[in-house]
């Protein structure tokens, strides 16, 4: 997921799924047909902008364009970016001037930068980086063709408008580097949140919730081509709230935990990512009861520290959080929890970081993704708070807490040797073709040895024979 953080890279490589960063899309791409114009896209961030350039392929697909591996070769080369940290600004413009050189050997190649970073830095993207052609904000992709038409004209072209409406829910996501078993749902755009430290609310715009219909049909789609696993994305997906137009009748997150999971038995669900204070019993009731939402939730803590969360502006306390906690494992003890933890944010002590460290160790998180506080422009935090706390302290507070979250992981991993778990299975493993890779419904990664007659989107039963912080290891048993 995130991976803009150099210090993760070095320490954690294996907490955090950096392979997927700056992915150029896609797999099944054909090969450059003779006149057809074709695109380039490569996707930094979050789930949601992995997603929203599936939507983009989409919607240049319908303008005639084919998506291309080879950038190259590329008639309009697109980078859809990140802005939630600076380190992730920095990986973007590094690659802009890579396509930049790409445009000086062969001049009239488009260039265009779409999502966060362009809504936050807006026209400025034109007069700082001359190359590029256009700047395309989040909730204006619909435009792009048009953008891309008079840019071909000589007209440089800016839509960063954000919408209180757009949800895309009529476009066809193309699965770009899919491996045909999960694929990701987006049901809900923008964040109301306002987190003192984060940009999103500015570069997403105002949440606005995806129809429920279009939702479940995307999913049977989905499962009538062969996928057995998705997951529902948004920035805050437990404050889904959808109103029938015709009916008036509401829809909440629980209701369309409910409704996706009766897509079919086999369609396994996941949801990211989940604000603690709107995931409601009703939601742990409902993941409770169908076999097939899976029993993982990813519920960022951020600190541990009641002072550090209202300077956040995360609205709970650290008291709240910990009957949270206890509330899921209460309804469903055999559920795993992960989280998003910041180090070193403004003002923070040395004994508020213990509290995060002991957070870590109450919450007995299956992973976590770990950052140390970099402040954004223009967001509250920015303009009311020092950011004090020196770089070598965030980054030494981040090791800490780093190598707690890694021992737990290896712990929690060690408990689960001996038991067997229904495994859905994903594709080869990375270290070798004769084994599988799949996840547990609590998203732990299991390696395991292949069978006669197997195939990705299979369930098989595992049992765990070994583990390390980041992965089971297990040899499949019978038959499902
Ligand atoms: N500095 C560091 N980490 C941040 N995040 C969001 N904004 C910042 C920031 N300014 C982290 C939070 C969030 C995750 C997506 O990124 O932990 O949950
Ligand atoms: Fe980055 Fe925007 Fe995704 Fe946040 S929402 S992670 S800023 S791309």
């Amino acid at each position: 997921m995130y991976n803009d953080n150099p210090t993760i890279q070095d320490l954690n490589a294996k907490t955090i799924d950096e392979k997927r960063q700056g992915e150029a899309f896609g797999a099944e791409f054909a090969p450059k047909k003779p006149g057809a114009k074709h695109f380039y896209i490569e996707s930094y961030g979050c789930q949601m902008n992995f997603s929203d350039s599936e939507i983009v392929a989409s919607i240049l697909g319908e303008a005639g364009y084919s998506p291309i591996r080879d950038m190259e070769a590329a008639d309009l080369i697109l980078v859809n970016t990140c802005s939630i940290r600076e380190k992730a600004e920095e990986t973007v413009r590094k690659r802009l001037r890579v396509f930049n050189k790409i445009k000086e050997g062969k001049p009239g190649t488009m260039i265009g930068v779409l999502g966060c970073m362009a809504e936050r830095l807006k026209a400025k993207f034109l007069e700082e980086e001359k190359l590029v052609d256009i700047v395309v904000g989040p909730d204006a992709y619909r435009d792009l063709p048009g953008l891309v038409a008079g840019a071909e004209d000589g007209e440089k072209g800016v839509n960063v408008f954000l919408s209180r409406e757009e949800t895309y829910a009529d476009i066809s996501p193309v699965r770009l580097q899919s491996n045909g078993v999960t694929a990701f749902i987006s049901i809900m755009r923008g964040c109301d949140n306002m987190c003192s430290f984060c940009v999103v609310p500015y570069t997403r715009g105002r949440e606005r919730s995806r129809s429920a219909f279009s939702i479940v049909a995307e999913a049977t789609n989905l499962f009538d081509k062969g996928f057995r696993e998705v997951t529902l994305l948004g920035q805050n997906v437990d404050s889904y709230k959808w109103e029938n137009p015709e009916t008036g009748e509401v829809t909440n997150f629980a209701q369309l935990l409910t409704m996706t999971a009766a897509v079919d038995p086999d369609l396994r669900i996941r949801f990211s990512t989940s604000h603690p204070k709107d995931i409601t019993d009703d939601v742990l009731y409902a993941m409770r009861d169908h076999e097939n939402v899976c029993k993982y939730i990813h519920l960022p803590v951020q600190s541990g520290n009641t002072r550090i969360l209202d300077l956040m502006n995360r609205t709970y306390t650290r008291e709240w959080y910990i009957d949270k906690v206890k509330r899921i494992y209460e309804i469903m003890p055999d559920c795993a929890i992960s989280s998003d933890i910041i180090t070193g944010f403004c003002t923070e002590t040395e004994e508020e970081h213990q509290d995060t460290m002991s957070m870590v160790e109450f919450a007995r998180y299956s992973m976590s993704y770990m950052f140390f506080y970099s402040e954004r422009p223009g967001t509250p935090a920015a303009r009311k708070l020092e950011d004090d706390v020196p770089e070598a302290t965030k980054k030494r507070r981040l090791t800490e807490v780093i190598e707690l979250q890694t021992s737990i992981s290896r712990e929690l991993n060690a408990a689960e040797v001996g038991k067997s778990f229904k495994v859905l299975i994903e594709g080869d493993s990375k270290k070798s073709d004769k084994d599988w890779k799949g996840r547990t419904t609590q998203n732990r990664m299991v390696v395991f040895p292949k069978r006669e007659g197997e195939k990705p989107g299979d369930y098989v039963m595992v049992k765990i024979l070994d583990s390390t912080s980041a992965t089971l290891f297990g040899e499949p048993f019978g038959s499902l």
